[in-house]
């Protein structure tokens, strides 16, 4: 099996393996990278909304300087975060981001979610998250997604990210998005998992020619609730069919959960804070799942989503 996917447009190629910087302290995050490309990752999915980038671009460099990796072997991706959508503001944040990861380019920059949220100066607060300073309620920003959108097409005809994307979009707004848009997005980054096949819109979405890269892939792992509009659920790193598939292949069930979105042709960005874990995260082209095994996985569905803004104080019914 190829390691890779090929992103539409450019031709490049988008490891199915990635290591995702999302809640690694801004402490860690220098050695964590740094350790990660070590142990052989060469995806590395940020966000300016991880309050990282310093930190991992670091990590990133240092390994670049040390001769472990060419800049050209890396792919690294970040986003755009949501108080960020207003034409005039895109281009300034990317500049931050890149500055602050201290490189000259990203291979692939995403808009975080399809929320504009009202704009936070970069000196008010950076990151801002989804509140304005003191604030309880979210506000909104009349930013349009034509005008977003063609803002991230300039950076892509820039070369400064070599290629661009959407994260946490529905049908219903890439169905809209294709009918303006001069360049494909080249990626569509959403939560998948046993819990949250999403089947239809994988299948869906890769045949508009765009990838796939599931995040979360080991459920509520990272999530402190496990509870989503009352449903509740078990570890899916603990669960019984997972645990005996991975028996039965002399696995881990975190290594069975990569692989099962691996099956789909979509990529995965664990995170791990240790590095015996990122390693094993990357060794998931040794085996394969068969029928049965994916029969049995597909039976656990619970259309259960973890990242669900409207369980974060605020109410947004995002994927209603
Ligand atoms: N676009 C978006 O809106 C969005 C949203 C969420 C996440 N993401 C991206 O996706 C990445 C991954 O998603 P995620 O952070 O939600 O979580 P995840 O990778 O599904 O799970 C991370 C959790 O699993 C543990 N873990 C990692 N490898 C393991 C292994 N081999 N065995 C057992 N436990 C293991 C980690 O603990 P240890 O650290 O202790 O190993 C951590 O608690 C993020 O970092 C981010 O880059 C994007």
């Amino acid at each position: 099996m190829t390691q890779h996917l090929v992103l539409n447009r450019t031709g490049d190629k988008m490891p199915l393996v990635g290591f995702g910087c999302w809640k690694v302290d801004p402490q860690d995050a220098e050695d964590t990278i740094y350790n990660a490309i070590k142990a052989g990752v060469r995806l590395i999915d940020g966000a300016g909304d991880y309050g990282n980038e310093v930190e991992v671009g670091r990590g990133i460099n240092k390994a670049i300087n040390e001769g472990i990796v060419k800049r050209e072997e890396l792919f690294v991706v970040t986003k755009l975060w949501n108080t960020f959508h207003s034409k005039e503001n895109v281009r300034p944040t990317f500049e931050k981001q890149l500055k602050d990861l201290g490189l000259s380019y990203v291979d692939l920059y995403l808009i975080h979610f399809p929320v504009p949220l009202k704009h936070v100066t970069i000196e008010t607060a950076y990151p801002p998250g989804w509140y304005q300073p003191a604030a309880t309620e979210i506000e909104f920003e009349r930013a349009p997604m034509h005008e977003l959108w063609r803002e991230m097409e300039k950076i892509a005809e820039s070369g400064d990210a070599k290629n661009i994307g959407i994260s946490n979009f529905n049908v219903q707004l890439i169905l809209d998005l294709l009918t303006y848009a001069n360049i494909k997005p080249a990626v569509l980054q959403v939560e998948l998992h046993p819990y949250l096949q999403q089947k239809r819109l994988v299948e869906w979405v890769q045949k508009q020619g765009l990838q796939v890269t599931a995040y979360s892939s080991f459920g509520p792992a990272s999530f402190v609730q496990l509870t989503d509009d009352g449903k509740t659920a078990e570890p899916l790193l603990g669960h019984p069919v997972i645990k005996e598939i991975a028996e039965k292949h002399g696995k881990t069930p975190a290594q069975v959960l990569l692989r099962w979105s691996l099956e789909r042709n979509v990529a995965v960005i664990p995170k791990s804070m240790n590095v015996e874990r990122t390693k094993s995260n990357l060794d998931i082209f040794s085996f394969t799942l068969g029928q049965e095994e994916l029969a049995a996985i597909a039976k656990l569905e619970l259309g259960l989503r973890f990242n669900n803004p409207d369980s974060y104080g605020f109410e947004l019914p995002l994927w209603s």
